[in-house]
């Protein structure tokens, strides 16, 4: 597992690996983590649903940003890629390195770096996925990372971004929260607060943006619940 690369970057640029918001370096938000989203997420189907959306011919090098435990990398080793899966918290890392261990998984490349920070070949990657992570970002270095997640793709390759983005017109963005923090469990909804208190989720007219300006044609934007919005690009 790579350290992170922040040491030799200049210190204008956005320090990724300090936590916004939840904080994922903490152990035992780490160990809640998977039981906390299962009242409300069904991996299996999500991970299956994102595989689907990649419609990778064969076994193809899947890029994960964000991985938290990593049971969409699980699934998508299991279903033959080359899986490297990059997240900036070590105690997450760690943790979904060991799941992926007890599942006698051994192909994942672990990799402590983020959006901003993996180094990697142009066009090294035939699909690339993040869900649930840009958010951790201001929108101006949402730019950044779209970009660099486009440089690493083949011409051709999909990109599959899910996460928490806004939708208000006028001024409404009051109900607007109200409603996003309510569709959670009880138990769950400090997290909520959290998110849109101190975290970086944008609204979906400057997400498409951003996207489209990094290079990506978006195929569709589908939205879900509890603000997800799903997007399917294509470089
Ligand atoms: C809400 S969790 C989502 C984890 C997983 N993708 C999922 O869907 O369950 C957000 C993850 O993004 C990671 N993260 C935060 N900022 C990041 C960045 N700049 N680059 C990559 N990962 C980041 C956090 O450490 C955390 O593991």
């Amino acid at each position: 597992m790579g350290e992170g690369e922040k040491g030799r970057r200049p210190a204008w640029e956005w320090d990724e690996i300090r936590q916004v918001g939840t904080d994922y370096a903490d152990v035992a938000e780490v160990e809640r983590y998977d039981r906390r989203m299962g009242e409300f997420r069904d991996f299996a189907a999500e991970d299956a649903s994102i595989l689907e959306e990649l419609a990778l011919p064969g076994p193809g090098r899947v890029l994960e940003i964000g991985t938290g435990t990593g049971h969409f990398a699980r699934a998508a080793a299991k279903a033959g890629h080359r899986v490297t899966a990059a997240d900036v918290s070590a105690v997450m890392l760690e943790y979904a390195a060991s799941r992926a261990r007890d599942e006698g998984l051994h192909g994942i490349g672990f990799r402590r770096a983020g959006f901003l920070t993996l180094p990697c070949e142009p066009g090294s990657f035939d699909a690339a996925v993040s869900v649930a992570a840009l958010h951790h970002l201001p929108d101006l270095w949402k730019a950044v990372a779209l970009r660099n997640v486009y440089r690493a793709l083949r011409p051709g390759g999909r990109f599959v971004l899910r996460d928490v983005v806004f939708s208000w017109s006028g001024d409404n963005h009051p109900a607007c929260f109200e409603s996003f923090i309510g569709s959670f469990p009880e138990s769950t909804r400090g997290g909520a607060v959290v998110h849109a208190a101190r975290e970086y989720s944008t609204l979906d007219w400057i997400m498409e943006g951003l996207l489209r300006r990094s290079g990506f044609r978006i195929v569709r934007a589908v939205t879900g619940e509890s603000c997800l919005v799903r997007y399917l690009c294509e470089k």
